[in-house]
């Protein structure tokens, strides 16, 4: 992973293809696996850095990490990413590997599916972790947690889960972000109820996310 510093704008690079020449990389020991490089931002020698403008450059260099279970991914998250990317330079779309145990889909699957959907988004970055959320942040240099809100019912869980992080890591933040309307009641618990009952979820969840889940439900019902 290269290291990330504050004020400048930041594109992913493939983990593939060696590092630009000016970077240095160092290896990180908790699973990530992302590459970013340093270009200079629009900022950089434009504007003062006093006042608003400062806090502006700030921001200029951020990134998010979006934490969840996406046992799958649907159009609800996907949208919360594009709109997140209008707030930050980018998303690390973290998959949970420690979810209960009804999980429909591994943890390589959901990542798989999520890779999928979020392909063409070159500032998005998807992958597992393990452990503490806070941990996981941390260790991917960045300070922001971002979260997807649709109803007041989601509101008191994530309340919890926003202040446990909070006590474990002052440093981190968790912000939250409102489900698009069209998007209020999806969620990916029931979008396995519906699929599995052989209902449409068409236009719910990416394509892949559909092949998946008829697939999935078919392999299980001819194991009955
Ligand atoms: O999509 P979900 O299931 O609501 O996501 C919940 C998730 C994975 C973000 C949460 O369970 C989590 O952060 N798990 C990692 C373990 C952890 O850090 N727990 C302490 C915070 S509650």
């Amino acid at each position: 992973m290269l290291l990330m510093e504050r004020g400048h704008a930041w594109s992913r690079r493939r983990v593939s293809e060696p590092a630009p020449t000016g970077t240095t990389e160092t290896s990180q020991d908790a699973g990530v696996c992302f590459s970013w490089f340093r270009f200079p931002s629009v900022c950089d020698g434009y504007l003062p850095k006093v006042g608003r403008l400062a806090r502006l450059e700030d921001f200029m260099g951020k990134i998010a990490v979006y934490p969840g279970s996406f046992d799958p991914i649907t159009f609800g998250h996907v949208d919360i990413v594009d709109r997140a990317l209008e707030c930050f330079d980018g998303v690390i779309l973290a998959v949970a590997a420690d979810t209960p145990k009804d999980a429909l889909f591994n943890v390589n699957e959901r990542v798989e599916m999520a890779k999928v959907a979020l392909k063409d988004k070159p500032d998005v970055v998807v992958e597992s972790f393990r452990g503490l959320l806070v941990n996981y942040v941390a260790s991917a240099k960045a300070t922001v947690i971002l979260r997807g809100l649709r109803a007041t019912s989601d509101f008191e869980y994530e309340f919890h889960m926003a202040s446990t992080n909070k006590n474990l890591n002052q440093k981190i933040e968790t912000l939250f972000m409102m489900a698009n309307k069209d998007y209020f009641f999806v969620s990916s618990r029931t979008i396995k109820e519906v699929a599995s009952m052989g209902g449409s979820v068409k236009g719910l969840v990416p394509e892949c996310v559909e092949r998946k889940l008829r697939e999935r439900f078919e392999a299980l019902r001819k194991k009955k």
